[in-house]
């Protein structure tokens, strides 16, 4: 596998964006480029790393952001080894409460971005080949729960594309990873109710794992990674017995109406 090279990693802030900038900054040759809207975060970052870094606080659902990116990384370093499409989000409730504006507020961040960055730096990814893509999905894109259906939606739609893109761009050397998350504690996705149980603590992940993931997904490397892999289990039993499924999480969804769910945000 590839390393080193120039990186773009986006919501570099915080969380599993942060930890993936600090993972790919040990290895020799690295150049980074940290994408987030919030700028003094980035810039301690920056400081903070072992390796050449710039920082570009832009927040990636505005119209301009793409040609921004593209326009920062070509000044500084015409050309590109691997983008993090990493940044994204999360705001709990049920159809019912929040609506088409919800779904619309998740694609615009989690899908509609990531395709239109994608878009902007592919001719320099392709014209640095090999190369990558790793876009950050979640498990919640191949099994959706309650009070999280425009989540879902989004990270569905990003698999499906990105499914697509990784046979598309194969040809061209430039290799699409994908690395699918379940529950990681971050300022985004707290897990409060998780963290509360011993037995539900053993659900969870760290985002310096998920970011070893990220790593192994780059350049000429894995082509799908669940974080942790047994999340790759209730992938497949969506699949193979939907009904168990349903039935699982019908009765997760009913006991939430009971208990308060706190919001991502
Ligand atoms: N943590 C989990 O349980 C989990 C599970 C599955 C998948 N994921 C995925 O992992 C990715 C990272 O999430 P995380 O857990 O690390 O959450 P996080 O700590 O909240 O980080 C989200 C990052 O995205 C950036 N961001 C948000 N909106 C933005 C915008 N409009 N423009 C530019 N940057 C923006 C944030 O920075 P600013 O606020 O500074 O802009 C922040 O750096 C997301 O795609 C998420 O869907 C997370």
């Amino acid at each position: 596998m590839k390393t080193g090279g120039v990186a773009v990693v986006t919501g570099a802030s915080t969380g599993i964006g942060r930890a993936t900038a600090e993972r790919l900054a040990r290895d020799p040759g690295t150049e980074l480029v940290l994408v987030a809207r919030r700028e003094e975060l980035l810039r301690k970052l920056v400081a903070a790393l072992p390796c050449p870094a710039s920082h570009l606080a832009v927040d990636l659902t505005a119209a301009d952001a793409p040609q921004r990116v593209l326009a920062h990384v070509e000044e500084r370093h015409r050309r590109l080894d691997l983008l993090v499409n990493n940044a994204g989000a999360a705001w709990r409730g049920s159809f019912a409460e929040t609506g088409y504006a919800n779904v619309r507020r998740h694609m615009e961040l989690n899908f509609d971005a990531v395709v239109r960055l994608t878009e902007a730096l592919l001719p320099l990814l392709r014209r640095s080949a090999p190369s990558a893509i790793v876009n950050v999905a979640s498990t919640a894109g191949r099994v959706a729960r309650a009070r999280s259906g425009s989540y879902s939606a989004s990270k569905f739609a990003l698999i499906g594309w990105t499914e697509a893109l990784q046979l598309e761009e194969a040809a061209h050397g430039v290799h699409v990873g994908m690395v699918l998350p379940g529950f990681v504690p971050t300022e985004g996705f707290p897990s409060t109710e998780l963290r509360e149980k011993a037995l539900t603590r053993l659900l969870l992940s760290s985002p310096e794992k998920v970011a070893e993931a990220i790593h192994q997904a780059g350049p000429g490397g894995r082509a799908e990674r669940y974080v942790p892999r047994p999340y790759a289990i209730a992938a497949a039993l969506r699949i193979l017995s939907p009904a168990l499924v349903r039935r699982v999480l019908g009765a997760g969804a009913a006991s939430s109406l009971t208990t308060s769910t706190p919001d991502h945000r």
